[in-house]
């Protein structure tokens, strides 16, 4: 298709600045600060997408922040592709660890700083872009939905609703969705399989008030010691999490799976250099890759309490706190592992405290099918753009909307995401290679005409 390329080659600068536009908008959205950004990011992406020719934009309002949907519908009779992605992005702290401001995007070394530049705005406005050329050059083989929402990065609370009230307006054949990544630029491949999640916080309470810690130490329980034990506790000499009934449901891969999985290129040498750590840890039995991609986690995301100001108090705390996240893999079901972890921490809590358990959000895990159309469809697309046949791999992140696509709409997503892990999204100096932005942007029409041709 040269003239994909052609077009792409022409119109790259335009697509690279309008990108780093949007990415100017802080679409942070757990901070309601943010609330007015993340509303001008929606009303930015739905007016790109009727330029680029979609039909019925609308920025649909929810409880939180608005989704914004639009179509084309070429044929009814034809194959509908719904394409789903997110404008938010997470908070850019501690941003005194950027090398350029974070709502300042900056190309540098071919690659875009910024936040939300990989996670998930780039990849969003590559499905943009590529509608745009289809477009454009009259080519567009299958019918298109886009539904792009803002509040995946905490945690979806109102997509659930919006899915269920809309699921006629959302119809369609498969989902397309980029928010994961490659192992490489020379080793592509597509993520089969995402975890679900569990996130947790926890209040233990001691005394009524904070104390004099020589007046009372050592006769009164520490909260802060008491949460760290009880943690700390959850998990045996072997890294194996011991909430009871926590493994039950897990899906164990059988040696061949096992095997085909760990022959994802992976160098543990260079991801111990490239984290500044000698050695890693992990669950016994198990290599990096198999921790990260089919095997249930339990982390500390942040904890609390007593002082922590300048200098010294001498206080024994009445409280303390922290957040927790557990990601799930098949079978596990989020509320059930909500509920052991309750239970559990509520029985070993010892008397001198009592304990709250408040859960946040979370999500189901997700496997998608090699032998589908729509995953040929795309490990066809990136053979052609790519040179070489892409591999499956196991995304350790989690997208809770693709378990709830296919449990409300019946159907299956293709994760065709183009960030490498080495993007640090989240973190301070997320970037997107250029070279990304654009092979994405070459690829995604190949999926649709893939897919429409052999989905007849
Ligand atoms: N795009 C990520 C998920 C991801 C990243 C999947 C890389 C696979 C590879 C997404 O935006 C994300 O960050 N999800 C959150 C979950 C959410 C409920 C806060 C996550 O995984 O922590
Ligand atoms: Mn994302
Ligand atoms: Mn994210």
């Amino acid at each position: 298709m040269e003239n994909i390329k052609e077009y792409i080659n022409k119109n790259e600068q335009r697509f690279l600045s309008e990108l780093m536009e949007w990415l100017r908008i802080p679409s942070v959205s757990a901070d309601s600060k943010y609330k007015d950004d993340v509303a001008r990011a929606a009303k930015f992406i739905a007016e790109k997408f009727t330029i680029a020719g979609a039909d019925k934009v609308e920025i649909c309002p929810t409880e939180g922040h608005p989704i914004v949907y639009g179509e084309k519908i070429i044929d009814p009779k034809l194959k509908t592709v719904l394409v789903y992605g997110h404008y938010d992005v997470q908070p850019a702290d501690p941003v005194e660890l950027w090398e350029s401001p974070p709502y300042e995007p900056q190309i540098r070394d071919g690659k875009i700083f910024a936040r939300g530049a990989c996670d998930d705005k780039g990849q969003v406005y590559m499905h943009v872009k590529a509608f745009e050329m289809m477009m454009q050059m009259n080519q567009l083989p299958c019918n298109i939905k886009f539904m792009i929402e803002g509040e995946e990065e905490c945690g979806s609370a109102n997509l659930g609703t919006f899915v269920k009230n809309n699921k006629e307006k959302l119809k369609a054949d498969v989902i397309l969705i980029s928010d994961t990544g490659l192992v490489a630029n020379d080793i592509p491949s597509i993520d089969v399989g995402l975890r679900g999640l569990s996130y947790i916080e926890v209040e233990v309470t001691g005394p009524n008030r904070d104390l004099h810690s020589g007046v009372y130490g050592g006769a009164v329980g520490n909260p802060i010691q008491i949460l760290c034990k009880m943690i700390t506790d959850m998990k045996d000499e072997n890294n194996h999490i011991t909430i009871p009934g926590f493994y039950d449901d897990v899906l164990e891969l059988n040696d061949a799976e096992r095997t085909e999985l760990n022959k994802t290129p992976f160098d543990l040498e260079e991801y111990k250099t490239d984290l500044g750590v000698k050695d890693v840890l992990g669950e016994k039995g198990f290599t990096t890759i198999e921790r990260t991609g089919i095997r249930p986690t339990f982390e500390l995301n942040g904890i609390w309490g007593g002082y922590i100001g300048e200098g010294s108090k001498t206080v024994l705390p009445s409280k303390a706190f922290a957040k927790i996240s557990m990601r799930l893999v098949p079978n596990q079901k989020s509320d059930k592992i909500t509920e052991l972890f309750t239970k559990y921490f509520e029985a070993v809590a010892p008397d001198c405290v009592t304990v709250k358990v408040h859960p946040h959000h979370g999500g189901e895990p997700y496997v998608c099918p090699t032998d589908s159309v729509a995953y040929n469809a795309a490990a066809k697309a990136m053979e052609t753009t790519f040179g070489i046949r892409p591999i499956p791999t196991r995304g350790g992140g989690s997208i809770p909307i693709v378990a709830l696509f296919e449990r409300e709409l019946g159907l299956k997503s293709v994760l065709m995401g183009f960030g490498l892990d080495s993007d640090l999204i989240h973190s301070p100096n997320e970037h997107f290679g250029v070279f990304n932005f654009l092979k994405e942007i070459e690829t995604i029409p190949h999926f649709y005409m893939n897919y429409a041709e052999a989905a007849k």
